[in-house]
């Protein structure tokens, strides 16, 4: 498929990699580079030969937002009656592991996009924020109740209130992303490579059995979740890749998995 605001490349067999491509806008999200950006999700995720994507950004930003040019002048009855920006939860039934690998501005709607994702790594350069109360507006993609999930009340109110931006490190420390890799060029993007390769490597079954189980921590109360975990979990028993890494393991040999 050919593609104005993004790149798409497959840098390992397993793993897809989705480059947005609009940096001179600080990869500002506007309606046609979402609509690209879900679009090519859906085809990976269909993609019998993907097991991993890993989404990035270019330049100097992961994602600034939404675009706020094409936002300034919309009215409320547009916004409603053409669910304006609803899209932007599809990417949420994508079923294959999905690992943002974040350098630059990860700001506004660039935060939530990087908080939809299942992984986010994040190199040094790295700075999130909400800032959307700067420009008379609030968080619209999720970011008021993900991020309060993720680091609490205060440091989300703060976020939001204020629109500071927060540091790599701060967003290391406080559990936005799961770690910081080494300064660089390029290095994010090598690492969430590396990341999906070794996702790639195991049953894609049970990858996306891990990725909906662990979803479900955020929607479901701890007996609802802890019951959804044990019945997914026991259904595992009903693939044929348990018995292959079962027998692998016994057999003292690396498994062979045909996900199924
Ligand atoms: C449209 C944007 C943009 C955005 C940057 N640009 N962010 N265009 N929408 N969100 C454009 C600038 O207009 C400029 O275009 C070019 O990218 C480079 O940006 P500069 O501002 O010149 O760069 P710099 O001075 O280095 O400042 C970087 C920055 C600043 C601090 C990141 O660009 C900034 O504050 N951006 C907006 C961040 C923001 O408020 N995001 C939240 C948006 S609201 P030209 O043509 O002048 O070169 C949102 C709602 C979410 O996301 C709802 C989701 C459902």
């Amino acid at each position: 498929t050919e593609y104005n605001y993004i790149l798409t490349s497959r840098p390992e067999p397993a793993v897809a990699l989705i480059t947005l491509n609009r940096p001179k806008a600080l990869n500002a999200l506007c309606s046609p580079l979402f609509a690209e950006l879900n679009q090519a999700l859906r085809e990976a995720d269909a993609d019998s030969s993907v097991s991993a994507i890993v989404l990035t950004g270019s330049g100097r930003a992961f994602a600034a937002g939404a675009d706020i040019k094409e936002m300034k002048d919309i009215q409320f009855a547009d916004a409603y009656k053409n669910r304006f920006l609803e899209d932007w939860a599809d990417m949420t039934r994508i079923r294959k592991p999905i690992i943002a690998a974040v350098s630059g501005y990860a700001l506004g709607g660039g935060c939530e996009l990087a908080l939809m994702c299942d992984i986010i790594l994040a190199s040094p350069t790295a700075k999130f924020g909400q800032p959307e109360i700067n420009i008379g507006t609030i968080p619209g993609g999720g970011g008021s109740q993900r991020l309060a999930k993720i680091i609490g009340k205060s440091r989300t109110m703060e976020m939001c209130l204020t629109g500071r931006m927060i540091s790599a490190q701060e967003a290391s420390d406080w559990g936005i992303v799961s770690r910081l890799v080494k300064e660089g060029e390029g290095e994010v993007v090598k690492e969430a490579i590396a990341v999906g390769k070794e996702i790639a490597s195991k049953s894609q079954i049970h990858a996306q059995a891990v990725k909906e189980v662990v979803n479900a921590a955020y929607d479901l109360n701890l007996t609802e979740g802890l019951k959804f975990e044990r019945r997914i979990f026991h259904s595992m028993f009903a693939t044929k890749d348990q018995k292959e890494g079962m027998s692998a393991f016994a057999q003292k040999r690396t498994p062979n998995f045909t996900n199924e």
